[in-house]
């Protein structure tokens, strides 16, 4: 476990070591035409395929990569299937968080010994290349941790998949890791999802937020932070809050039918180039009114990049004790107001934006207006 946080979250318990995120998987209507925007518009690498010329007559799997960042776009070969009743439920989604580890049976075992529910057993898959060890478990709504242990493997991605070598090869836009990655529950559920994550998880609260925090005039939400012991896992859980008007929360659950991976924070090392180059391919992000800047650099102080180059790409600042951070969020990349990505660049700080929060959903609210979802 990381000193740092053994020193501040005591409570997070090494039962389950996990080294990272291993992939994320999204369960979409069209992979290959996903694939083509997460290429473009993020600047994502081909990376590895799975379907029929792999001997998969069931689905399609396009594997993409940057930096240590990896993603899975699947689709159904066929209806009446667990990959197409997802689809038609939610939309295209988030539907397996794959979690890095050297132990995927007992990572299961651990986990559904303090109350997980099982997805997948241990197995092992393997092809020339060597094995990989997968199991699963439950979360929140539809979604799943997959366990990966891939220390007797060498391939590409996973057996069964091939490299995918493509003529289409988008320059990367400096994506670096997953950040975080934020679930959306329903009413009175946070709690209940901190503490799957702390007892079946073995993780630790980081921070909570509540709907003081997290409120503006027409809309309040809550939100718990939980994190694992090495801090490389982060997944916050909010829920909706009363407020005056429907949240952006219960936006997102009646789209979604239901709990999911409402976005996925990404970080850069350079903020200004990365999302100047994500609107150049078409990315769409939402805009704080300019007036946020008027003040947000007394609360904030001294930054080292050029303010209007912040100011003119509208990314949002915020500073806490350790020091400060650069945001800013995509408008959901599906028709349905569900998934949508943050672009972060950390300076030091740890935290989450909180400075920002009432900037930002006052931004959610002026499109959730345009859809004719705030009532
Ligand atoms: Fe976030």
């Amino acid at each position: 476990m990381d000193k740092k946080l053994k020193k501040i979250f005591p409570e997070a318990k090494d039962f389950l070591p996990i080294h990272g995120t291993d992939y994320v998987e999204f369960y979409v209507g069209n992979a290959k035409q996903a694939a083509h925007f997460y290429k473009t518009a993020f600047g994502f690498q081909s990376l590895a395929y799975s379907g029929l010329e792999t001997g998969d007559t069931t689905k399609t799997s396009y594997v993409l990569s940057q930096e240590k960042i990896r993603i899975v776009l699947t689709t159904p070969m066929s209806g009446n299937t667990e990959i197409e009743e997802h689809i038609t439920k939610h939309g295209d989604g988030v539907k397996i968080i794959a979690l890095w580890v050297d132990d995927a049976k007992k990572a299961w075992e651990e986990t559904t010994k303090r109350g997980a529910k099982s997805y997948e057993r241990p197995n092992e898959i393997s092809d020339n290349n060597g094995s990989v060890i997968r199991s699963g478990i439950h979360t929140y709504g539809d979604t799943v941790h997959l366990f990966i242990e891939r220390k007797n493997f060498n391939g590409i991605f996973l057996p069964g998949f091939k490299q995918w070598d493509s003529e289409y090869n988008p320059e990367p836009v400096g994506l670096k890791y997953i950040d975080h990655m934020v679930g959306n529950v329903g009413w009175n559920e946070m709690n209940i999802w901190e503490e799957f994550y702390r007892d079946v998880m073995g993780f630790a609260n980081l921070i909570t937020f509540d709907d003081k925090d997290i409120s503006t005039q027409y809309t309040a939400l809550m939100s718990k932070v939980m994190t694992n012991g090495n801090g490389r896992i982060k997944f916050p859980i909010n829920e909706p809050a009363e407020g005056a008007k429907k949240s952006q929360i219960e936006e997102y659950l009646e789209f979604y039918n239901g709990p999911g991976c409402q976005h996925i924070a990404i970080a850069t090392d350079d903020i200004i180039n990365t999302v100047k180059e994500m609107k150049l391919r078409g990315v769409e992000f939402l805009h704080v009114p300019k007036s946020y800047y008027d003040t947000v650099f007394d609360r904030v102080g001294k930054i080292d990049e050029e303010i209007t180059k912040i100011r003119d790409l509208s990314i949002l600042v915020d500073r806490d004790e350790e020091g400060y951070l650069l945001q800013i969020f995509t408008k959901p990349v599906e028709d349905r107001p569900t998934l949508f990505f943050e672009i972060i660049q950390r300076k030091g700080a740890q935290s989450f934006g909180k400075g920002n929060f009432k900037a930002l959903f006052e931004a959610i609210e002026l499109e959730q207006e345009k859809r004719g979802t705030l009532i």
